[in-house]
This record gives structure tokens, C-alpha cells and sequence, in this order.
């Protein structure tokens, strides 16, 4: 199996590639942009801007990957806010360049959404639940299901919440946390805990519960989807949501750091600053048709970190599975 990795030096992209060469054996191609790797991914790499429609077309029908998983985005809220045609062109046009060369190729793809096609106040929400996105980021990921849904190829829609783990491409990478944000919220939190730090989250006002989602798991789900050519909507996040405060103490308790610095508070009193853009309150996503279509079980967050706490100790991928597969 040949597989086309876009944004390869990404927290997903890098995993994809990771679980791709290791679990599955697949060659790799992947594709980096601005940043290179600082560490070997083992994997062939490609300059590809993914808005630029040609050179996205050429490398593809050069390389003829059997599958395209399509990890290239930004999930930079404030600049996707500020520049609007920017946003476009990197969610919207690139899926679409993407797609076509895909379709001209005969590749199977995987567009990477997100629980943000979702507006929080429905949860939760099926796979097969109509998307009402409250923000722009929800609306081009919307639109993108919708050109990856309606072209006329093999896809596999893999979305995905509040992702953390190691990112294979930097890993000494600690992301700076955004005050909203959920995504690599655990990074952030064991920084913190580690270095003895106490943290205070809400669990009243805006994106307050969602899937953690450790990278290696939706990237072993997204493989999955190709391995087993299944074709629609998976939703490749963690298996439960949790909210803000749950998620600091499960973090402290699979670290063996202090729970007790891990304490809420009511937004009020914390001054989250202005928020510009809408945001969801709770997006949790419900992943039962995803189990059992593909056969595989989501980790919980229990799960994840442990995985995760392995996979930095060891400075390997790690076996995530129990001996029971699904329950
Ligand atoms: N992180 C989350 O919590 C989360 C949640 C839901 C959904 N998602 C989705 O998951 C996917 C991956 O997100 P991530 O967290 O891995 O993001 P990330 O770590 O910020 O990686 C983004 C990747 O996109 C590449 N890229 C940006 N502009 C490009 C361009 N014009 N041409 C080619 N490559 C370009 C970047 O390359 P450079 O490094 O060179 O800039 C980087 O490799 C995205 O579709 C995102 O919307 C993420």
C-alpha cells in the first residue's frame, strides 16, 4: 500500500506517517511546506504547497499513492478570522486540488474534519447528525466534507477533536496553549503540572467538553478506513468527551503529578480575554456507527494518555490495543 501524507511535519500528519510505515508496512510519501522535519520520519518527502492546484496534480499523478490522507490545514482560529480568503484557499481550494487529483489518479482519499462541523448545542452528535457550524473554521470544514462527498471518488471523512500526543516530525514540541482551545490541551497541561504549575478551567462557558483524541489512534482509524476501503463520515476521535477540569486531573493521574492543582473555576473569574470568532460550547461526538463499521475500537481518554505516556517514555509508537479488540 502506497500512501500520500499532506502536511507530514503536522501533530496528525506525523502521526499518520508513523503509524502508516510502522503498523501497516505502507510506503510513504508525504508532503512538508514551510518547516522541515527536525526529526527522520522515514518516509520519501515532497515541497507541495497544497493551494497551488498544479503542483499538487503533478506530485500526486507522479507518485500514483493508492490513498491520499489530507492532514494540511491551519488550525489557527485568529488568523482564519483575519484572513478570510487566506482560510479559503487553504481549507477549501486545497481539498478541492486534492480531490480532483485524486480522482484523475485513482486514489481512495481521507479528508481530516473536525467535531467543529458541529455547533455545541446538540450534543451529542452522531455521524450522520446535519452539520450547523457556529464559526468559519466549522463552516470550511463543512464545505470541504461536502467536495470530498461529491466529487465522484473513494472517501473516507475522519473527523477528529481536541487532538494531543507526540508530534513525530518535532518531538520536543510543546505547543503554546491558545485560551479556547482543546486541542493539545494535554500538552499544554502536563508543561504545566510537570513544572508544578497549578491549572484553573472553566466549565461554564465555551468549548467546555469535548473527544480528547490522542494522534496515533485517529491515525490508526484513518488507515483503517483506507486499509478496509470503507467509504463516508467516520468520526476517528476519542471514544468518550470530557470536560476541561476532567481532562487536567486525568492528565495529572496518568503522570502520577498532583490532581489537586487541577481546579475549576467559573469563567468569570479567570478573564479568558475577548473571543472574537463563535465558539461551540460541547461538542462531544457520539462514534458507534465508526466502531463498528470499522471494526476497531476508539481509545478512551484513560486510554490515550496512558498510550501516550508510553509512547514519550519509550520514544516509540507503542502498541495501543489491548487483547480485546472491541468490546
Ligand atoms: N489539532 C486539533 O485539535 C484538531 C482538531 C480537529 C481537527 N483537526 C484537523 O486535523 C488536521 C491536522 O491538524 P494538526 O493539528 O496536525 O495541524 P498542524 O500541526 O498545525 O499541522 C498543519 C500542517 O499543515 C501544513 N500546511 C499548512 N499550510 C500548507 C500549505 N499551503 N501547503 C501544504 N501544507 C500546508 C503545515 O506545514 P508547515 O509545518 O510547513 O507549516 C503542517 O504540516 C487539520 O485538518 C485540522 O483542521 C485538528
Amino acid at each position: 500500500m502506497k500512501v500520500f501524507v499532506t502536511g507530514g511535519t503536522g501533530l496528525v500528519g506525523s502521526n499518520v506517517i508513523k503509524v502508516a510505515r510502522e503498523k501497516y508496512g505502507a510506503e510513504v510519501v508525504a508532503s512538508v511546506y514551510k518547516r522541515r522535519p527536525a526529526s527522520r520520519l522515514h518516509c520519501s518527502l515532497e515541497q507541495v504547497d497544497v493551494t497551488d492546484a498544479e503542483e499538487v496534480r503533478r506530485t500526486l499523478l507522479r507518485h500514483r499513492p493508492d490513498a491520499v490522507i489530507h492532514c494540511a490545514a491551519t488550525v489557527d482560529m485568529a488568523l482564519l478570522q483575519q484572513d478570510n480568503a487566506h482560510g479559503w484557499r487553504l481549507m477549501v481550494d486545497a481539498t478541492r486540488n486534492i480531490a480532483r487529483a485524486c480522482g484523475e489518479c485513482g486514489a481512495r482519499m481521507v479528508f481530516v474534519s473536525s467535531d467543529w462541523v458541529f455547533g455545541g448545542g446538540t450534543p451529542p452528535y452522531s455521524e450522520d447528525a446535519v452539520p450547523c457550524p457556529v464559526n468559519y473554521y466549522g463552516l470550511l470544514k463543512v464545505v470541504g466534507e461536502t467536495i470530498v462527498s461529491s466529487i465522484g471518488i473513494d472517501y473516507g471523512i475522519a473527523r477528529i477533536a481536541a487532538v494531543y500526543g507526540r508530534n513525530w516530525s518535532f518531538p520536543d514540541w510543546v505547543p503554546e496553549q491558545r485560551v479556547t482551545g482543546f486541542g493539545t490541551l494535554p500538552n499544554w497541561m502536563l508543561d504545566q503540572l510537570q513544572k508544578g504549575e497549578r491549572i484553573v478551567e472553566w466549565t461554564d462557558y465555551i468549548n467546555v467538553e469535548a473527544n480528547p483524541t490522542l494522534a496515533s489512534d485517529c491515525a490508526e482509524a484513518m488507515l483503517t478506513i483506507v486499509e478496509r476501503k470503507k467509504v463516508g463520515t467516520f468520526h476517528c476521535c476519542g471514544r468518550r468527551s470530557v470536560n476541561r477540569v476532567e481532562l487536567g486531573k486525568l492528565v495529572a493521574a496518568t503522570f502520577g503529578l498532583d490532581p489537586a492543582k487541577v481546579r475549576a473555576a467559573r469563567a468569570e473569574e479567570m478573564d479568558p480575554g475577548s473571543v472574537e470568532e463563535s465558539v461551540p460550547r460541547k461538542t462531544s461526538l457520539n462514534v458507534a456507527l465508526t466502531e463498528s463499521t470499522l471494526e476497531r475500537r476508539n481509545l478512551p481518554p484513560e486510554e490515550g494518555l496512558a498510550v501516550w505516556k508510553r509512547q514519550l517514555q519509550s520514544g516509540r509508537l507503542m502498541e495501543q490495543r489491548s487483547s480485546e479488540e472491541t468490546e
